[in-house]
């Protein structure tokens, strides 16, 4: 059996705000797992909100307050992009599994039966960065990669702070200065790497790999061990 690869795939990444950006992106998605496919390897996608999660999470936070509650909003907004993925890679005759799973152990083995598993979130109080490393552990994954919108991890919001600096490499414990570590963000909270996430990386020597999954030749150079415009964060092994 070929390598499994576990990727998170930040809900922004499959909503450029062009039409045809969209459907070019799809294409580019399906081309990349295709090859994956391909070579016998096996991908889980763990898919996030986006969009309609903090839509959904603003709408109840009108009238709720209760985190777990609107952690619950957010997690079925990541079901719903995870279905539009599914569906899409399904149609081009993947081997995807027909189920949305939604814990890591029925992702863990949908993928010993399938060569690609699409899920969302899966309990409240992480994201689905967190989720994607606990399926790389369960899978026997030694990296997971977050496709994000931003292009690397920086020491600074670089929106905000013009000298803030990129990192090419760094270790986890550099990653857990900047963003924390085991700290749950509030619900629809967004990090360059959910602190949950980082806290699993470290315990489970996970290395993580940060890069803009808008632009899916990053995605694909990650995937096939060649050099990749992103961040790479060696756990402590
Ligand atoms: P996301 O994983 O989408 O958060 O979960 P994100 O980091 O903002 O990702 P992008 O923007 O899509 O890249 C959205 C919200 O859903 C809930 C949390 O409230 C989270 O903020 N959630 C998600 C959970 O509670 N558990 C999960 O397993 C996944």
């Amino acid at each position: 059996m070929g390598r499994t690869f576990v990727v998170a795939l930040g809900g922004s990444t499959l909503r450029p705000e062009a039409q045809e950006d969209r459907a070019r992106w799809f294409g580019r998605l399906r081309q990349v797992v295709l090859s994956m496919e391909g070579e016998g390897r096996r991908l889980g996608l763990v898919v996030g909100g986006g969009a309609p999660a903090r839509e959904g999470i603003a709408l109840a936070s009108t009238v709720l307050s209760d985190r777990s509650a609107l952690d619950e909003v957010g997690i079925a907004a990541t079901r719903l992009n995870a279905t539009v993925l599914q569906q899409v890679l399904m149609d081009v005759g993947l081997d995807v599994a027909a189920e949305v799973p939604t814990s890591i152990d029925a992702a863990a083995s949908l993928l010993d039966a399938h060569h690609v598993v699409v899920m969302g979130g899966t309990v409240p109080g992480h994201t689905t960065d967190a989720v994607a490393v606990e399926l790389a552990r369960a899978a026997g994954a030694s990296t997971c990669i977050i496709a994000t919108n931003v292009d690397r991890v920086y020491d600074a919001d670089p929106r905000t702070n013009e000298d803030a600096q990129s990192f090419a490499e760094m270790t986890i414990d550099e990653l857990a200065a900047i963003t924390g570590i085991d700290e749950a963000l509030a619900p629809g909270a967004s990090s360059v790497v959910d602190p949950i996430a980082v806290g699993h990386a470290k315990r489970g020597a996970i290395d993580l790999v940060v890069l803009d999954g808008r632009d899916l030749s990053r995605l694909e150079a990650a995937l096939e061990g060649k050099a990749f415009d992103g961040t790479l964060i060696r756990s402590n092994r």
